[in-house]
């Protein structure tokens, strides 16, 4: 079931969304060479915190096997394609970071993730970062009621493969609410399935993750950390949107 937000749920979200976005700038402020992904951390939890919101990542429950998400953002380095797990790694000039960051507050959640630079990086890594980002908004251009989800999934597929890129296949969006992870899913690719009919109330986190080389990726023995199987980059960018009469809104 998709859960259908009111009017004023939708403003409890985007209160949720502002407090991410800013968190979002905090970060981006913070990203230089010398900085550690663990002090990353904190500033996000520290802020997140301050404005009466809560990580929605942290204690996020893993795999069978694996650890429960221990950290309350996630930090992908270079080949890192998501859920990188803050630690004590140095970023250092040329990086790319995709910091991924839910925020819990009054009820409800909204997720966001973006790609940065660290210092001074290769014009190949810049073009990857705006590609990935503007693939986002060629999608969300579907994001409108009667549409259904493939054609979102389809307008970041052609958008991102006509630039000379692959996206992710295992990792999609989701509805996003009172869970951070609800129906429907949204592919970052064409399926058989055509999703649902989009409707005015939903929420949904869109978020393609794209890789330079091929799609495929693969987990990292701490369950949680995905990386590209050809060790090319990859870059990630992430909204909480709502579905209205008109225009999609983006929340964060
Ligand atoms: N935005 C990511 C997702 O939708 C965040 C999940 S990280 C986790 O899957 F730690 F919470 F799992
Ligand atoms: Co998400």
């Amino acid at each position: 079931m998709i859960s259908i937000k009111s009017k004023n749920e939708i403003e409890i979200m985007k209160k949720s969304g502002e407090i991410l976005a800013c968190t979002h700038n905090k970060i981006k402020e913070a990203i230089q060479p010398g900085i550690t992904t663990i002090e990353l951390d904190r500033i996000a939890e520290e802020f997140i915190r301050k404005n009466g919101g809560i990580p929605s990542f942290k204690g996020y429950r893993g795999y069978p096997g694996a650890i429960d998400y221990p950290a309350s953002i996630c930090t992908s380095v270079n080949n890192q394609v998501v859920h990188g797990i803050p630690g004590l790694e140095v970023l250092k000039d040329g990086d790319i970071i995709s910091v991924d960051i839910g925020v819990y507050y009054n009820g409800f959640h909204s997720d966001a993730a973006r790609t940065y630079p660290v210092g001074t990086i290769s014009e190949k890594a810049e073009r990857l970062i705006s590609i990935t980002e503007q693939s986002f908004y060629e999608g969300i251009k579907f994001a409108v009621k009667g549409n259904r989800i493939v054609d979102i999934s389809a307008a970041v597929q052609d958008y991102v493969e006509k630039n000379g890129y692959s996206v992710v296949r295992e990792y999609v969006g989701h509805g996003i609410g009172r869970e951070m992870h609800e129906p429907p899913q949204i592919p970052n690719y064409r399926t058989r399935q055509r999703g649902p009919r989009l409707e005015p109330g939903m929420t949904l986190a869109v978020e393609p993750m794209v890789n330079e080389g091929s799609y495929h990726v693969r987990l990292l023995e701490n369950m949680w950390t995905v990386v590209t199987e050809d060790g090319g980059l990859s870059a990630h960018y992430e909204n909480t949107i709502a579905i209205t009469d008109g225009e999609p809104i983006i929340l964060t």
